[in-house]
């Protein structure tokens, strides 16, 4: 079956809240280390937004970087996306808080909420509405404040999560062999509990009782993840060249999703990828969910490891569990 979805990311943008924190913050008041976190997850620092940042406020700096990327004002964009689990409210959507924010007037704007995979889901999303004519360019945020719902006492969760946002404007192709030539997303509503929040939602609302036992922080069974997201990305992977024939060497970089560097590694031998085209920034962001892959994408174009017509596998597992692969010819 031809997947293609012929859209082009004509311009990207990031953002990073100016505070970093390091392991040592962590190991000051936690049964915790560097040494742990670094051998365990790859992380060493993460950036945490101050107090007033919020997911909307990172997303619409990106969003500037990435319309001037492109050169463009918010009047060329048809629609404004945000994906992120960590909104600034559960409503309106925080990609309405964006539209006004750049100052856009009657734009549709919505969120999809899909966690780690948001990015890759939101680009589908996006790439749908281009292909069919519905809209001409999409503005699309991955946007997060973990750190506000990470429990700073649990040391198995505060020490993953960073704040950050990254951004994409995204139009019709302008070349026959560019866009999107395969993807592939899906979910598994069964592992739901997982990675979640079990509060403030309409299941259990805000209460004394939940604020006590702690249940609007997210709780994560992390070694079930680990092993779920290890096993799947080799079936992604290998679903992906064989259905496409492309082989692992076309590749110009490998854009995971930053959850773990021992899960990127795991990836990389897969595809038995050289690490200089594997992208990689957990080290400084942490897990930044919807806003990691975005966030490499970007640094890769703006450094010029990345260029028009090159090909790159992104590829997400996140809460849900939902996950999506799709390789771009840029
Ligand atoms: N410092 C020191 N020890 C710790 C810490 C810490 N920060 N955190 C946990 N430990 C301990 C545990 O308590 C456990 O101790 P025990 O053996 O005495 O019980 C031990 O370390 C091993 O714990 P595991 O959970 O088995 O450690 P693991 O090697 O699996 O690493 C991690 C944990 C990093 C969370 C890993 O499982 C992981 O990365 N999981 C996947 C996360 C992921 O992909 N999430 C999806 C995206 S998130 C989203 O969608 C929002």
């Amino acid at each position: 079956m031809d997947q293609r979805l012929p859209i082009q990311f004509c311009g990207t943008g990031a953002y990073a809240p100016k505070e970093i924190i390091t392991n040592e913050y962590f190991a000051g008041y936690l049964d915790t280390s560097d040494e742990w976190i670094v051998a365990r997850t790859g992380i060493k620092t993460r950036h945490r937004a101050a107090p007033d940042e919020t997911t909307s406020t990172m997303a619409t700096e990106a969003a500037k970087l990435a319309l001037e990327d492109a050169g463009l004002s918010i009047e060329d964009i048809d629609l404004i996306i945000c994906a992120t689990a960590t909104g600034d409210h559960p409503f309106p959507a925080t990609a309405a808080l964006i539209q006004n924010r750049l100052g856009a007037k009657d734009t549709p704007a919505y969120d999809v909420q899909s966690a780690c995979a948001g990015f890759l889901f939101g680009t589908l999303t996006a790439s749908a509405y281009i292909a069919s004519g519905m809209f001409n360019r999409v503005l699309l945020c991955g946007a997060e404040t973990l750190t506000r719902f990470a429990d700073p006492e649990d040391r198995s969760t505060i020490v993953l999560f960073g704040d950050a946002a990254g951004a994409a404007i995204l139009s019709r192709a302008q070349r026959e062999d560019q866009g999107i030539l395969y993807w592939d997303m899906g979910t598994d509503g069964a592992r739901s509990e997982l990675i979640w929040v079990p509060a403030g939602g309409s299941r259990l609302p805000a209460s004394e009782t939940t604020v006590a036992e702690r249940l609007h922080f997210m709780k994560m069974k992390g070694r079930e993840v680990y092993k779920f997201a290890v096993k799947k990305l080799e079936v992604l992977i290998d679903r992906a060249l064989e259905q496409t024939g492309i082989k692992a060497d076309d590749l110009a970089m490998l854009i995971p999703h930053q959850s773990n560097l021992r899960i990127i590694e795991s990836a990389r031998r897969r595809l038995c990828l050289p690490r200089e085209k594997i992208a990689i920034n957990i080290d400084r962001y942490g897990n930044t969910s919807a806003a990691s892959v975005i966030i490499s994408l970007d640094e890769a174009r703006r450094s010029g490891r990345l260029k028009e017509g090159d090909l790159v596998l992104l590829v997400a597992i996140g809460a849900g569990i939902s996950w999506s692969t799709m390789i771009v010819r840029l």
